[in-house]
Order: C-alpha cells, then structure tokens, then sequence
C-alpha cells in the first residue's frame, strides 16, 4: 500500500534507508564480509575468477556499468557489460575463468536469461544478483546474491537499482580478497557500506528543494545529463528516469564528449543537468560546465560540499553531503530519482505506470 504516498515511485524512493540496511543484512560480520552470502562453493569460484561478465538490460545494465569501474579499480582484473540483447546474439569471446554476472531486478527479463543460457556452458561460473528468489535467473544460475529490496510496484525501477549497486560493491570487495585487498581497507569500505542507510535519510531532505528544481523541466523537451567516471552511469540511470516517466526526450553523455557533437543540441531550451562530486574529475568537469553556459544552456549541477560551483545566473546548484568515493554513485542517484518524479508529478503523468511500459520484459 501507499500509505501516505501520492505514488508507489515515492513511497519506494523514500523505502531506500530500509532497503540499504536489508541489502546489507546477514553479509557481514565484525567489519567484514561473508562469503558464504554469496551461495554454496562460491569461495571456490571466486579463486579462480580471471576475468567478469556482466549482462543485463535497462537500469540493471547501468549498475553493471558503475560495476565494471569498481572491478576494474579494486579487483583490477578485465570486466565487460553489456546489454543482453545485443550480448545474447553475438558471437561473444570469453576468455578462461570469466565469471558471468547477470543483474536483473525480476529474474524474469527474456534477454537476460536467454543470455545466460547461451554462454552458461562456457563461464566459470554463473552469479545472478536479483529482487526475486526463486525466479528463472536465479533458478538457474550457479551462484546467487538476492538484493532484498521488497518488492517494487512503481514501473520505473528505483530501490531495486540502489540495492544493485549495493549487491555489486560487495562482490567487488569479496574479488578483491584475492587480489590484495586488505582486511582493514574492507573494514572501511563496510563500515562506509554500514553508514549507507544514515546517508540516504540525510538525501531524501533534499526533496523540497528538488521539486522546486523540477519547475524548470516541466515545460521542456529535451534535456542532457552529464557526469565522468562512475557518475556517468548515474546521468544515463538519470536521463533514463526522466524519458521514462515524465516523457521528455533526455540523454547522457560522458562530459568529456561534450565537445565531439552534443554541444551543438545546447541553447536556452536545453536544461543540462551535470552529477559533478568533488572528486579528482571535478575540475575537468567545470570546464565542461563552462562551455554549456557559454551556449545560455541552463545547468542544474548536484555537487559535494565545500563546493567550487556557485550558484549564478543560469546555474542553480543543489549541495549533497561529502560521502565516501565508492559510495558517490549511489548518493548521486536519489537526486536524480526525485528529480524525474517531481517533473512527472508537474505533467501530470501516470507516474506508477508509465505508458507502453511494463514491469517486467518475458518477451524480446
Ligand atoms: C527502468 C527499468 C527497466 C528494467 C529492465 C530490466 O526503470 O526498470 O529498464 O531495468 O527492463 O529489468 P530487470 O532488471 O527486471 O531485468
């Protein structure tokens, strides 16, 4: 039930400090990760992974995106994603010792089981990270990690992304066991894991100001996302929710390639919207920015405290608590969540149930 919600997408984003703490229940212990969360003989498995697949579609494919910058950089060893329905027609090469990871919140979604089926026989190992026990992916999978989010009404996927990238965090920590991560530098990351439910509740505060944000958007039609790193997965998730629900036409792009053709999209009709933390990408990003409002584009930028951007003519910017690095991708999504809700909210749309959507994909 809604409870006091207008809308299940609401009640679902404001369920995410609960959901954290059930994504993280029964996997750790004293500061420390356990493996057997994973599924039986998955330690087994883990020792010889050698490289990482991962498959999904939609808002799974993006967290398999921040993944493979977590995998690459803390396990540092290869990993590919890619959507399972380009993925599963393919002629795919997996070296040895590939871990498959299919992410998919319903377990049911017709690609990515097609996908799994196709290479199961010529993978380590299988790993499904789901919503829904018991489903065809996990059924079938070798090993699986349920992401306990409850389940999900709203059709545009929002706590079901969050506990992903949860659920990906930690198998980024349990590979990195093997490949020199430290007991103490994973007692930190847990304990910055451990303080996830406390940051999303001081997230959520900022849903006042979002909405007043939204104004902005509701008369557009065209919006661009922006962000670097693991930030960029967040824009795309971002311009994803946007199209979905409010059903004007957004996109992401890298900031980087900004200048190689988008640029040319951006006037005073179209609102730019940069995730832009202060990490060590920040100043790149600024320039990007520059350029934008060199074009009257009108930028909207979520930005980490003691922040080098100001609000100015044409920049309104919203202040998002300093958090942990490896967490800024899950901090940076609430934002983006409420702000497509609220534009959705303005339009009038079926938020619950957008048109032409369904809930889950059973058919290609
Ligand atoms: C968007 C959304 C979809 C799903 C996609 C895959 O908000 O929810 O993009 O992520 O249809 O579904 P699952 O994760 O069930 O495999």
């Amino acid at each position: 039930e809604k409870g006091a919600f207008k809308h299940f997408m609401l009640k679902e984003i404001f369920e995410q400090p609960e959901v954290m703490k059930r994504a993280l229940e029964g996997r750790i212990s004293q500061g420390h990760l356990l493996e057997q969360a994973w599924g039986v003989g998955a330690s087994a498995y883990f020792d010889q992974v050698k490289q990482v697949q991962i498959v999904a579609c939609g808002t799974s494919y993006h967290a398999g995106m921040i993944a493979r910058y977590w995998i690459e950089s803390i396990v540092g060893i290869p990993c590919n994603v890619e959507v399972a329905s380009e993925f599963r027609y393919r002629d795919v090469v997996l070296p040895q010792n590939t871990l498959l990871i299919t992410l998919s919140q319903s377990g049911e979604t017709a690609d990515t089981l097609a996908a799994l089926r196709e290479v199961k026989q010529r993978v380590l190992a299988s790993l499904a990270i789901c919503n829904v026990p018991g489903s065809s992916l996990v059924r079938e999978s070798d090993l699986a990690l349920m992401t306990n989010a409850g389940p999900e009404i709203g059709v545009a996927s929002t706590k079901a992304f969050t506990s992903q990238l949860v659920a990906l965090l930690m198998t980024t920590l349990i590979l990195a066991r093997r490949t020199g991560l430290k007991p103490e530098q994973e007692a930190q990351i847990v304990e910055a894991l451990i303080g996830l439910p406390t940051l999303i509740q001081s997230l959520l505060s900022l849903n006042d100001s979002i909405a007043k944000m939204a104004e902005a958007f509701a008369e557009k039609h065209h919006a661009l996302f922006l962000g670097r790193g693991t930030l960029y997965p967040v824009a795309m998730e971002g311009a994803l929710k946007l199209k979905e629900i409010s059903y004007i036409h957004a996109e992401a792009y890298p900031a980087g390639e900004l200048k190689h053709g988008p640029l040319a999209l951006v006037d005073k009709d179209m609102p730019v919207v940069a995730v832009a933390p202060n990490n060590d990408m920040l100043d790149k990003l600024k320039s990007n920015l520059q350029e934008v409002r060199a074009r009257g584009g009108e930028l909207f930028v979520f930005t980490g405290c003691e922040q080098s951007i100001r609000d100015e003519e044409g920049v309104t910017t919203l202040t998002l608590p300093a958090v942990h690095p490896l967490l800024e991708p899950l901090a940076y999504t609430l934002p983006l969540q409420l702000l497509s809700y609220h534009v959705a909210v303005l339009k009038g749309t079926d938020v619950d149930q957008p048109r032409n959507l369904a809930k889950s994909v059973t058919v290609e």
